[in-house]
């Protein structure tokens, strides 16, 4: 036993009405709440936040958000901040997801003041981190995973690390059916540890959470959560079926 609680975290995108989101909780709360090996966390676009958190009051589900900015206020048009999530109930919130990075041309600078962000108004950051197709096909995995991850907690200290969730996604297997091998999801997750040691040390590296995400479902959860240095799974796609949620879910508990 390692001491660190797996966690699951859907990551539903841009999917779901506040309806949907309600009928989602309902059934999720049922198969979830009575499996306390495991936290579950559910981010939903800002529009459901308030709907998913009246759902899953009592149900131990946490809440969490796909983004924020780093400004607590003032003339940002478009954009929430942290205390504003965190009055929303939200505990997490996803940062510097690979669609924010590829889609929205956010960079690692700005991935770190939202990492420092997000802890000033109290969420965990789940902070993504992962290299593209073609930069695994040209041998750059390592170097993105180290840049990824020091500079993206580079305005954090050792304590905050230590309670930090990193999530390594390989953007090639986001979405596409074709995960990362255990194998593969086990070595950079060894790897992320190290880089999280070397920088803060070994004790802060062993309570530092890392999810594997990319094309998880519930067929190979057990997979991935089997191992050493993977605390659980961040999930999209198969996050937005109820069903298959609780299954993953489930698998946690094996
Ligand atoms: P996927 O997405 O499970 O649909 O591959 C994972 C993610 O982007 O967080």
């Amino acid at each position: 036993m390692n001491g660190r609680r797996p966690l699951l975290a859907a990551n539903w995108k841009m999917n779901k009405t506040r309806a949907q989101a309600r009928n989602f909780v309902e059934i999720v709360r049922q198969v979830v709440s009575p499996f306390p090996q495991a936290e579950t966390c559910i981010c939903p676009p800002f529009t459901a936040l308030g709907a998913v958190n009246e759902g899953i009051r009592g149900s131990g589900i946490a809440l969490g958000a796909q983004d924020l900015y780093w400004e607590k206020e003032g003339a940002y048009t478009g954009e929430i901040s942290g205390p504003m999530l965190a009055e929303c109930g939200c505990e997490y919130v996803l940062v510097g997801h690979s669609e924010r990075r590829q889609l929205f041309g956010e960079t690692i600078a700005d991935t770190a003041r939202k990492t420092r962000a997000a802890w000033d108004a109290g969420l965990v950051p789940i902070l993504c981190v992962g290299e593209s197709f073609e930069q695994r096909r040209s041998g750059e995995t390592e170097r993105v995973i180290e840049t990824h991850v020091l500079e993206g907690t580079a305005k954090l200290s050792a304590g905050e690390v230590g309670k930090l969730v990193i999530a390594y996604e390989p953007i090639w297997a986001i979405g596409t059916g074709l995960p990362a091998t255990s194998e593969e999801a086990q070595r950079i997750s060894a790897l992320i540890r190290g880089l999280a040691g070397g920088r803060f040390g070994d004790p802060v590296a062993a309570g530092l959470r890392i999810l594997y995400g990319g094309s998880v479902k519930a067929a190979n959860a057990a997979e991935f959560l089997g191992q050493a240095d993977v605390d659980g799974a961040l999930v999209g796609g198969a996050s937005l079926d109820p069903t298959e949620f609780s299954k993953i879910v489930a698998a946690a508990k094996v």
